[in-house]
């Protein structure tokens, strides 16, 4: 089964909207003709500037939150719809980050991929092991309860939108990423999930991106895996020649 496949870049609390604009600036020269989906999570503050900068380009713009309720007394927290009516298209969701120094519940997971669902942003569903899991041999277990109660009840016709994201949590910001042999065994797991919720047509056109320490130096070995339609790369990406060269890579893939 054909899928798309994606570099993302994922900037966390980095770069000013002067920054971001000048690094768009000198991206987009870098990566003609390049046939991934190139997507930039950006801070909320530089969404509106980026998109418009944009338009017309292979790079599209997302953020890396959202909150669950449409509107409502929620300071400091942003919506699905001021999201898409700043320009962007697509939305992190569960980043292990949100999860373990935010106090992410699944549940709230669940409901935030509802709401993007319902508000036309494209999830990007992160989940991953920690090493402690990984080490109790409780990956698989991790993994499902994380898919499958982020996505139970999603009918397939919406899930169809969804991209998945496997990082393993002791391999992002570490320097440490996971072999090709374990990220294509996790991904084939992952696969088999969606299949089971979705069926197979659905389940199995889902792009799984692998995020975790990728560099311009190990992303041919990873993307060479059957399995994998992509990466999430975050310190590599505030880096618009180290970003445009992962992107590059994904066009020789096989
Ligand atoms: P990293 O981060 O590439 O710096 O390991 C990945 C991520 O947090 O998405």
């Amino acid at each position: 089964m054909k899928r798309k496949f994606y570099a993302v870049g994922n900037w966390k609390m980095y770069k000013t909207v002067r920054e971001a604009v000048s690094y768009l600036e000198e991206l987009l020269p870098l990566i003609e003709g390049c046939e991934a989906n190139l997507f930039l999570a950006v801070p909320f503050t530089s969404i509106a500037s980026l998109a418009l900068e944009a338009k017309q380009t292979p790079v599209a713009i997302g953020a890396q939150n959202l909150h669950e309720e449409k509107e409502g007394p929620f300071t400091g927290e942003i919506s699905a719809l001021m999201l898409k009516e700043a320009g962007a298209v697509f939305v992190l969701i569960g980043h292990s980050e949100r999860r373990t120094l935010f106090g992410e519940t699944e549940e709230r997971i669940h409901r935030k991929v509802i709401r993007a669902l319902q508000d036309d942003l494209q999830p990007i569903l992160c989940v991953g092991e920690s090493l402690q899991e990984r080490e109790e041999g409780r990956t698989e277990e991790a993994l499902k309860r994380q898919i499958t109660s982020a996505l139970q009840g999603v009918p397939k016709e919406e899930g169809a939108q969804l991209i998945l994201a496997y990082e393993p949590v002791w391999a992002i910001g570490t320097g440490k990423t996971a072999t090709a042999e374990i990220v294509q065994e996790v991904h084939l797991f992952c696969r088999s999930l969606l299949v089971h919720l979705w069926g197979k047509k659905v389940g199995g056109s889902i792009s799984i991106l692998y995020g975790g320490s990728v560099t311009p130096d190990n992303v041919a070995h990873l993307i060479a895996q059957e399995d994998v339609d992509g990466v999430l790369v975050g310190g590599a990406s505030l880096d618009c020649l180290k970003f445009a060269k992962i992107g590059g890579k994904l066009n020789s893939r096989p």
